[in-house]
């Protein structure tokens, strides 16, 4: 595993699991399944409705709780200061511990001050119930608007990053602001490993597809949290460090924004 340094100094594994859609017995196994492959870093969220069955996948493991990376969110509708530090509350007794190493304001509010928010994260921060504190689906101008109010650290911006939506000037901004960027759907939801030319490209090499869309990202320091039920993807998906993509596929992939666009 490789690991991307926050600015606090926490080391975050740069493959982690994601569980949006995962619910009840089935996220319970997958969690079981991808511990025991070796994942340490597990993406939820409140608006997930999969916490207390992400735990119980935890506990089974019997990995203690310091060798894990547990992200989570709080959803749109919580983010005035009170609802902020309740959600906390809710999500922290679902998971069964007393501490995320990231917490992510899930969506940024129309309606609600960011100010407000950040000043509610920077609080939970303060009690170490939350290690360290980031934002999701913040493009480049909203995260400047954040960063601005200098009211907390932020340290990670999770969005949405795939050949088909490249967010190359994100991430220059996030590497001069030292904010480390999380790609969600990174296999465009699965659509992408279908793609024929990428399927071409990848059996040449002895790769998977989904393998050169993770090292694609990994290579860019970017950390990717895909989703699986499937044993043997979660195996693959883990196998994207101690190998280079070759400028072919580089270029193909660095291109696709341009081309769907
Ligand atoms: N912050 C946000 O607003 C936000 C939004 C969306 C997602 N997320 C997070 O990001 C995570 C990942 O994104 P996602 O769930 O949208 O989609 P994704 O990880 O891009 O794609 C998941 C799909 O890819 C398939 N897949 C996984 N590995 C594969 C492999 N090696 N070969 C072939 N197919 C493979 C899975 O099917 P199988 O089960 O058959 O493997 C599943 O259908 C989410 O689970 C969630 O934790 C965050």
């Amino acid at each position: 595993m490789e690991y991307a340094i926050l600015r606090s100094g926490a080391a975050m594994p740069m493959v982690g699991l994601g569980t949006w859609t995962l619910r009840g017995a089935e996220a319970t196994s997958v969690v079981s399944a991808a511990l025991e492959l070796g994942y340490r870093h597990i993406d939820t969220a409140e608006a997930y409705e999969n916490q207390r069955a992400i735990a119980e996948g935890i506990r089974a493991s019997g990995i203690p709780r310091e060798e894990l990376f547990i992200v989570s969110k709080v959803w749109r509708d919580h983010l005035h200061y009170e609802e902020v530090l309740m959600a906390a509350r809710r999500t922290l007794a679902e998971l069964r511990t007393d501490y995320l190493d990231l917490y992510l304001i899930h969506w940024p509010s129309a309606t609600v001050p960011l100010r407000e928010t950040l000043v509610a994260m920077e609080e939970l921060r303060g009690r170490g119930q939350v290690r360290a504190v980031g934002v999701s689906n913040f493009t480049p101008d909203v995260l400047r608007q954040a960063l601005a109010l200098n009211v907390t650290p932020i340290e990670n911006d999770q969005v949405p990053y795939h050949p088909h939506a490249n967010q190359e000037p994100l991430r220059l901004l996030c590497q001069q602001e030292g904010i480390v960027v999380t790609a969600y759907s990174p296999l465009g939801r699965g659509d992408l490993v279908r793609n024929e030319e990428l399927r071409a490209l990848a059996n040449e090499r002895g790769r998977t597809v989904a393998q050169l869309l993770l090292r694609w990202l990994t290579e860019k320091g970017v950390v990717v949290i895909p989703r699986s039920t499937s044993v043997a993807h979660l195996r693959e998906n883990l196998d994207v460090f101690g190998w280079d993509l070759d400028e072919e596929v580089r270029r193909l992939l660095d291109s696709m924004g341009a081309q769907a666009a």
